[in-house]
């Protein structure tokens, strides 16, 4: 088969970790037989410093007219200490998601037998652990109303939910859930948001619709002191766009393969596959950034925007080797590194 994906590399490490998916995704399409047509568009701030704009709209049409949208990363530091920029990469990445209806955010976190002493936590505690943070992505604080007052001494930023977002995310929720372990946690914080309040009555409305589903609701601050004391209990937690941002950072850090991490960002349009990792600007262009969580990132874009199942795990089956062969970077290598180019040809010779 023939697929278009549009490649949106990025900033920091974003064109050479991506570079290396492509290489996978190439040794893919030679054994399957398909073939893949790429296409690179600008996005953050080397759209910025090119266009003046971080979400270009020839960015927008390439990714509209793509069956999946391949994402590097995107940040710099010029623009982290400097509150008063009035363009900045992040909003190229907030634009895409809301133009794209991008309204769920699915962050697998998995843990690595061979990582596991990577874990800030105690081995006994993350061995095994496995769940799933969906994160709603397009609503909340986010993109509510905000403002400053004209004295500038004041200033808001509103947080909005709709019942209708609250539904769909949590449909994708009780979906995923079905297809694990039958759990779904609600993270809120209900004693104390009107939109919170309306999200917990929400899903109660919905419960009787899932009825082998087993739902239970965790206030943000809870949630947050059990994901650490006890991981291996959550199968599926659904939550707003704010707490699953901080709630998938606190995630993704537990299993010690922070580098290793894919995500799906799927809604209306075109779904966006990325890393969870950042731009992480200090190594850029030497060579030594960990491509795993791109190119896992591209077996998800396999399975879920391009339906070839096989074709994903066989790209995992190849990164698992290549981790047990201890064929990895300098992050995660105990003895001998690779480069990041070694570790994409590896994982393409051994699909
Ligand atoms: C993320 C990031 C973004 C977010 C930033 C870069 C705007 O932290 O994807 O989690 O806050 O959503
Ligand atoms: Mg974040």
């Amino acid at each position: 088969m023939e697929f278009k994906i549009a490649v949106l590399a990025g900033d920091g490490i974003g064109p050479e970790i991506i570079e290396q998916a492509i290489k996978v995704l190439e040794a893919v399409g030679q054994k399957y037989n398909h073939k893949f047509h790429f296409t690179s568009a600008l996005v953050g701030a080397c759209a910025i410093d090119a266009v003046g704009n971080p979400f270009p709209d020839e960015t927008f049409d390439l990714c509209m007219n793509s069956d999946a949208v391949l994402f590097g990363a995107i940040g710099d530091p010029k623009y982290d200490n400097d509150p008063k920029a009035k363009v900045r990469p992040e909003q190229g990445l907030l634009a895409m998601r809301k133009k794209l209806g991008l309204y769920a955010n699915i962050r697998p976190v998995t843990t690595f037998k061979s990582l596991i002493h990577k874990s800030p936590l105690r081995p006994d505690l993350v061995d095994g652990a496995d769940f799933v943070v969906i994160r709603e992505l397009t609503g909340g604080i986010y993109f509510g109303e905000k403002g400053r007052s004209e004295d500038l001494t004041k200033a808001f930023d509103t947080c909005t939910y709709t019942k209708d977002e609250v539904i769909r995310i949590t449909k994708l929720g009780f979906e995923y859930a079905a297809k694990r372990n039958k759990r779904l946690t609600v993270v809120d914080k209900a004693n104390v948001l009107a939109t919170s309040r309306l999200w917990r009555e929400t899903v109660q409305e919905m419960e009787p619709s899932y009825k082998d589903i087993a739902v239970d609701y965790m206030f943000v601050d809870n949630a947050a002191m059990q994901i650490i004391q006890w991981p291996k209990k959550f199968d599926v937690m659904v939550t707003e766009n704010m707490f699953g941002d901080i709630l998938s950072d606190e995630a993704s850090v537990i299993t010690g393969s922070l580098g290793l991490l894919p995500s799906a960002s799927v809604g209306i349009h075109t779904s966006v596959f990325e890393p969870i990792h950042g731009s992480y600007p200090q190594a850029a262009g030497k060579d030594i950034a960990n491509p795993v969580a791109t190119i896992l990132s591209a077996a998800m874009m396999l399975e879920l925007a391009l339906d070839l199942q096989e074709e994903a795990k066989a790209i995992r089956d190849a990164t698992d080797k290549s981790l047990a062969a201890g064929v990895v970077t300098v992050d995660i290598a105990e003895g001998k590194s690779y480069k990041t180019s070694e570790v994409g040809d590896w994982i393409s010779k051994n699909i």
